[in-house]
């Protein structure tokens, strides 16, 4: 029998959250994307129930943007009570709490991009001076990451990379990160990769099947190649002009069992499609600030009835009719005809009022 304190202090133990029900094959994947939203609570433990997981969500989080983060993923969202964790800090406000002032704390990350074994914080101009605490803060709570980085600059250039500074832990920017069981090599400094990517490659994957020539013109380390292949008795040809992002597509091409076949080319896009002699069945356009200069050269070679998945930054109103008039005014300038568009949407917020936006489009 409990006495009065006892109980109390039990009832103080568990608590009442909105949380994601998913089977347990889908609980690392989801606990990750809600960590990479600052939408977890870590203070809470997972529960499993009947060979689902319980993750719970922080109370100040809403169901309707809990529902946004998983808009791609069916999943169950629903109240639950949850066991409170105890000992140590479980959050880098309670870690630096008595390191920063109020006003501080209240400017520290909330969401963070995690790649593989890696975490990259984006560090506020006014926290600088704190910023390697922050990041040894950051493994002292996630223990099973061994690096953390800071974003430095604006992702730029032909191989739309972008700096990183080391803050705390192991000094590299090489890992291994999986996405739906595909296991995707990643050297940020030298390569594209965003862990935001990963609903997108795993709908342009599912839309796929078996016997397509696919061909990914702006592949980077592979992931929309790797996804499909994965489960697609399918050949992709995945083509990008930076040399290192290949290297690592062959080191995941090596690491994973896949159904389909990758070719991994060095390459620019256009010279690769004006070359080419066969024909494709889909093509992915996945470089939203320069696969406009390119359309030409996909309808180049897609086959009648294939679809192209493109992708472009669009700002201001109506995102989704400027991306209609834009892909249609540019397959119709490149001599083909747009047979139908079965989808358009945001894929993710890129600044401020702008998205990166995908439109699929079936070409006559
Ligand atoms: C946004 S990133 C790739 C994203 C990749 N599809 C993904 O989902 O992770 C764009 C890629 O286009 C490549 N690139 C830029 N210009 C190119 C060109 N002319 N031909 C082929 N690849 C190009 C860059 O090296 C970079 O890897």
């Amino acid at each position: 029998m409990l006495t009065n304190h006892q109980a109390k202090e039990c009832d103080r133990m568990r608590v009442k959250r909105l949380c994601v029900r998913v089977p347990k094959h889908l609980g690392e994947h989801t606990r990750q994307k809600l960590l990479e939203h600052g939408a977890l609570d870590i203070k809470c433990r997972i529960l499993e129930v009947n060979g689902h997981l319980m993750i719970p969500t922080r109370p100040e989080i809403k169901k309707s943007v809990v529902a946004k983060i998983f808009s791609d993923t069916p999943c169950e969202i629903c109240p639950h009570e949850f066991d409170m964790l105890s000992s140590g800090p479980r959050s880098l406000e309670e870690a630096l709490a008595g390191v920063l002032s109020h006003k501080e704390l209240s400017l520290l990350p909330r969401a963070y991009d995690l790649i593989g074994d890696i975490a990259v914080l984006e560090i506020p101009p006014e926290l600088e001076q704190y910023s390697s605490q922050i990041g040894y803060a950051f493994l002292s709570i996630h223990k099973n990451f061994k690096t953390v980085l800071a974003k430095e600059g604006a992702i730029s250039g032909l191989t739309r990379t972008r700096k990183y500074r080391l803050l705390a832990g192991e000094n590299k920017t090489r890992t291994v990160h999986t996405e739906y069981g595909v296991k995707i090599a990643v050297d940020l400094a030298v390569a594209y990769f965003s862990p935001r990517l990963l609903e997108e490659h795993h709908r342009v994957a599912s839309l796929a099947s078996d016997g397509e020539r696919v061909f990914d013109m702006f592949t980077g380390v592979g992931p929309f190649a790797l996804h499909i292949t994965k489960h697609h008795a399918s050949d992709v040809v995945a083509v990008d002009i930076n040399g290192a992002a290949i290297i690592l597509l062959m080191d995941s091409i090596d690491m994973n069992q896949l159904t389909g076949r990758v070719f991994p080319v060095i390459s620019d896009a256009r010279d690769y499609a004006y070359a080419c002699t066969v024909d494709f069945h889909r093509i992915i356009m996945n470089h939203p600030s320069g696969s406009e200069a390119f359309v030409d050269a996909a309808c180049r070679v897609i086959a009648p009835g294939g679809v192209i998945h493109f992708y472009s930054f669009i700002a201001g109103n109506n995102p989704e009719a400027q991306m209609e008039k834009k892909i249609t005014r540019l397959v119709t300038a490149a001599g083909r005809k747009v047979s139908d568009i079965p989808t358009i949407r945001k894929v993710r917020d890129s600044a401020p009022y702008e998205f990166q936006m995908v439109a699929d489009v079936v070409i006559d």
